[in-house]
């Protein structure tokens, strides 16, 4: 890389610029490429927050899983033929989801590294039969219409930069009748009268989207509105901050051992910038700004 593009992007760091589509869909993979292995190391193959129920837990892989359990049961999903998971990180929800209803998933993400290490561990696991994993973009996704009866993006619609899109891609993809689980960080609902966010609002985020090759956040409003716009039924959100926040304490403590600093700095500048900004996510959440918003809807039949 040359001088001049290496001090354009540290000038765009300093200033958070907002970073263009194309430069954030390179981002995302070398991101999720670079990070991913120490995550795994560290915290194993769930990339998400954890259920934090009683509080106090300190069990945090098991309260990953039963993330995925409770969000399955709040949104009263108890079967499912064929799943997909719309980026997917390396694998864990397909290959959880796959067990728990002996159904097919299909898994997609931006990163190559991702996408082998899923099917890697499909094989480990015994589950290369029914889970599968590969790159692609959930804006423009490799599947027919009406596929699946349980369409589930767990903690990747903040990476979408056109969030229309994202949930029109959600539905065409749903058989009609099937169920849709988007869970997803989200800015606050505006007030009535408000029409943005306060710039010390937009200033926050901003950092944290250049660290997690963010584009512009929405509200978990937005989302219901976008779903209505098509006609889902059955719509269903709610807010579970309060939930996962014992979460983000957890995983600042974790990156703090030897080996975890370690492979900190081994991963590269935008990993440690990512722990970095785990401070900023936490101050989101503490300000209710950031919000842990859940939305489900059923696609129609007619
Ligand atoms: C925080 S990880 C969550 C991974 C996984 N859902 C989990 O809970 O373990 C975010 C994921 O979203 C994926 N992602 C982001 N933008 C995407 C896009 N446009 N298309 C497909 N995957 C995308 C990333 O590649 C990454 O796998």
């Amino acid at each position: 890389m040359g001088i001049t593009s290496t001090m354009k992007r540290v000038r765009d760091s300093v200033l958070s610029k907002e970073r263009s589509r194309e430069d954030l869909k390179i981002g995302i993979a070398g991101f999720y490429d670079r990070s991913s292995k120490l995550w795994e190391d560290v915290w194993g193959e769930h990339m998400h927050h954890g259920y934090y129920v009683p509080e106090d837990r300190t069990d945090h892989i098991q309260a990953q899983i039963d993330l995925i359990d409770e969000v399955l049961k709040w949104a009263n999903v108890t079967e499912a033929t064929s799943v997909v998971d719309v980026g997917c990180g390396i694998g864990g929800s397909s290959r959880h989801i796959a067990r728990k209803f002996g159904c097919q998933a299909r898994g997609i993400t931006l990163s190559p590294y991702q996408a082998n290490r899923g099917n890697e561990l499909a094989k480990e696991q015994g589950l290369s039969d029914s889970t599968s994993f590969q790159v692609a973009d959930a804006l423009d996704q490799p599947f027919g219409d009406n596929s699946f009866d349980l369409v589930w993006s767990l903690e990747s619609g903040e990476h979408m930069p056109d969030k229309k899109k994202f949930v029109d891609e959600l539905f065409r993809v749903a058989m009609p009748g099937g169920r849709i689980i988007i869970v997803t960080w989200c800015h606050r609902d505006l007030e009535e009268g408000e029409t943005g966010l306060s710039k010390k609002e937009e200033k926050l985020l901003a950092k944290i989207n250049r660290a997690y090759y963010l584009p512009r956040w929405c509200s978990v409003q937005d989302y219901v509105d976008l779903l209505e716009a098509k006609g889902a039924k059955d719509i269903k959100r709610e807010d579970w901050s309060y939930i996962i926040a014992p979460f983000w304490k957890a995983v600042i403590k974790s990156s703090l051992n030897l080996r975890s600093v370690w492979g900190l700095m081994r991963s590269g500048f935008s990993t440690v910038r990512g722990a970095y900004a785990m401070l900023l996510m936490l101050r989101g959440f503490k300000v209710g700004l950031i919000k842990f918003g859940l939305i489900t809807c059923t696609k129609p039949t007619s």
